[in-house]
């Protein structure tokens, strides 16, 4: 863990991960900066675009904060999206409205050697531009997490061109094509240590590894797409910044999250919300500090329910480090006072 600066609060965030069981739990939400905040859809419009909005340092730094601001939440998690890797790679980045990214053209092996040149962390400077006006803004007892896709997540969009009907089929490239596959997903650890180690450098404190499309791989191919690549790029944050926490967010993998919690590497496994709150603490608890686990549908759906299930999730890890967050993204749907209830709920069980 990080050393202590003097007279600096550390956050219950960093402290949970640094392997107290804080009560009540710190909480912050995948996905809390979006289109259910009526501010952001207001600061989106200024910016142009989603893009825009994520290459704004001013107006990106502004809708980080937003749902501090409004929901006190323990950290921020730094506004952008994984996809501004391939695009700084080369790929060409669009956002259609109702229909997500489009990433062209798709990669091909021709694409490679280019990939290897581009000096992608020059396009990106925008975005350690937001860290460091994020950091600087934030008080210190909240915490600024960066974050990346991981190299599989990321290259089930650059491979497909967007959005995958299945993302898990492209695994037949691995028995296809294994060299290509290899050479593009070691490309990704690469750049994504660099621009995880930028982001530290700017102000970020934890750094959050999204592998969204991990579920449904078998595992001789999980481990060579999805864990040994999180693990490489947490060993190398960890030896260039030592200190850094890295979580990890394997959804969808079941009872292969413990290959991740078990890594030296890794400080936290995000659980998704099919995974058994019970199974999460005996299995993955003991060798890293879990986060997550709670619907989303629950935050749409709101109202007591909700909040019963907020604090059953929370009594499950009680006595063990846990950072209370959702089993993926808040949704636009969501109404932001359920939000307001939630964070209630378990801040005053
Ligand atoms: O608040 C935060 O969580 C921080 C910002 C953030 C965004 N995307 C903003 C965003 C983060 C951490 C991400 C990660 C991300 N992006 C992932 C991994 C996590 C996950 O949700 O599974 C993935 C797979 C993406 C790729 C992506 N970005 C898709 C598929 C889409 C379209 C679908 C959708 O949710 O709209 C996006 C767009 C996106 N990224 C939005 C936001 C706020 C909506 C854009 C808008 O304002 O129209």
């Amino acid at each position: 863990m990080k050393e202590e600066t003097p007279g600096r609060v550390r956050s219950g965030f960093l402290r949970t991960l640094g392997g107290e069981a804080v009560t009540p739990p710190p909480i912050w939400l995948m996905r809390q900066a979006g289109r259910y905040l009526p501010e952001y859809r207001q600061t989106r419009a200024r910016a142009g675009s989603f893009l825009d909005l994520c290459f704004n340092p001013a107006l990106a730094c502004e809708v980080t904060l937003q749902p501090i601001r409004r929901f006190d939440f323990d950290a921020a998690i730094l506004f952008s999206d994984i996809l501004v890797a391939p695009m700084a790679m080369g790929q060409t980045l669009t956002f259609v409205d109702g229909e997500g990214p489009r990433l062209k053209p798709p990669v091909t092996a021709a694409d490679l050697d280019g990939f290897r040149r581009r000096n992608a962390l020059e396009r990106l400077a925008p975005i350690m531009e937001t860290v460091r006006r994020v950091r600087a803004a934030l008080s210190a007892d909240k915490a600024l997490i960066g974050f990346a896709g991981a190299p599989w997540t990321v290259a089930t969009y650059m491979l497909a061109g967007g959005p995958s009907d299945d993302p898990a089929a492209l695994r037949g490239l691995f028995y296809k094509d294994e060299a290509f596959l290899a050479e593009l997903i070691e490309i990704l650890v690469a750049t994504t240590i660099d621009y995880v180690v930028a982001q530290i450098d700017a102000g970020a404190d934890a750094i959050q590894l999204f592998d969204t499309w991990a579920g449904g791989l078998p595992e001789p191919v999980l481990r060579a797409v999805s864990l040994e690549p999180m693990r490489k790029i947490a060993a190398a944050v960890k030896a260039a910044r030592p200190g850094t926490p890295v979580l990890f967010f394997p959804r969808g993998v079941g009872a292969a999250a413990i290959h991740y919690a078990v890594l030296e590497e890794c400080d936290a496994v995000s659980i998704d919300a099919s995974t058994p709150w019970e199974w999460a603490r005996m299995s993955l608890a003991p060798t890293a500090v879990v986060q997550g686990g709670f619907d989303p549908m629950l935050v749409v759906a709101g109202g007591e329910r909700m909040e019963r299930e907020a604090r059953r999730l929370v009594r499950a890890f009680m006595g063990v480090p846990y950072i209370f967050n959702l089993g993926h993204g808040l949704t636009p749907d969501t109404p932001p006072e359920h939000v307001a209830d939630l964070v209630a709920a378990i801040r005053n069980p």
